[in-house]
């Protein structure tokens, strides 16, 4: 059965798009059948750190110019890549339907498909509500510093207060070792999640600031093509198994897979 996992932050820049492709790849080099949907509407960039330049994406499905089966874009390993859109199409601010027409959308992949990988916006967008309650599992990308820990708690808060979303799996970015992506784990459950809300966080790993990383970006080729044998290819790998086994929400409402 197919399950989706929304990837979001609190704030940006903490390495999303990063965990969400590199994590999409470490599942189909397991042999998944994965789906990467570059939900970031508007100002969307998956496709830059695949080193892919889309014709079509979710606007032209929107609009009506294309079919869901028009936007797959087959990537490495098999991994089957929809690119969402830049600013210029004017997508940045999607109405309630536009969502739920894109969640519809991926319920016909639901066949042929084992995961799909959302890549959110950041913090509390209407986009990333949606998505996320749409989902089986969520993970929380953060950064061990204060300002990251409290716009994640802020996320969520909502998440859980609005949507009823109860599991969150955490992913500690730019950590400068295990010891303290730990440290900053136990913190921010402890002291947040379980203490304020009827909510569990789960520890599902973390990545040092990496060189590598950065590299990757610049030169559009992923950690997980080009340098898959690397400490951050491994960091993945990990992800992805402990993604596997990660627990999932009740779901309500509207979802990619029934
Ligand atoms: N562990 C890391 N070490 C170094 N740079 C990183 C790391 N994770 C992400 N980055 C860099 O941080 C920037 C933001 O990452 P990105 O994945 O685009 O974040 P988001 O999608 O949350 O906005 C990018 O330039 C990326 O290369
Ligand atoms: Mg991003």
């Amino acid at each position: 059965m197919a399950i989706a996992l929304a990837i979001a932050s609190g704030k940006g820049g903490v390495g999303k798009t990063t965990v969400s492709v590199n994590l999409a790849l470490a599942l189909a080099q397991a042999g998944k059948r994965v789906v990467l949907l570059d939900a970031d509407f508007g100002m969307a960039n998956s496709h830059v750190l695949l080193g892919i330049n889309p014709k079509l994406n979710i606007a032209n499905y929107l609009d009506g110019s294309a079919l869901v089966s028009d936007l797959i874009i087959e990537a490495p390993y098999n991994l089957k890549f929809i690119a969402g859109g830049t600013a210029v199409n004017d997508i940045l601010n999607t109405q309630e339907k536009d969502r739920y027409k894109v969640i519809r959308g991926m319920q016909d992949l639901s066949n042929e498909t084992d995961i799909l990988v959302v890549d959110c916006a950041a913090g509390g967008a209407d986009s990333t509500l949606d998505f996320v309650s749409a989902s089986d599992q969520v993970l929380i990308v953060l950064e061990g510093e204060p300002t990251s820990m409290m716009d994640a708690y802020s996320l969520i808060k909502i998440l859980n207060q609005e949507k009823g979303v109860k599991k969150f799996s955490i992913f500690i970015n730019k950590a400068s070792s295990e010891l303290e992506a730990k440290q900053n784990f136990e913190v921010f459950s402890k002291n947040l999640v379980h203490k304020f809300l009827d909510a569990r966080a789960y520890y599902a790993g973390f990545l040092p600031m990496s060189k590598v990383l950065k590299q990757a970006v610049i030169m559009k080729k992923p950690v997980m093509i080009h340098n898959r044998k690397s400490k951050e290819g491994i960091a993945f790998q990990k992800l992805a198994g402990v993604i596997l086994k990660a627990p999932r929400n009740d779901k309500k409402g509207i979802c990619f897979f029934e």
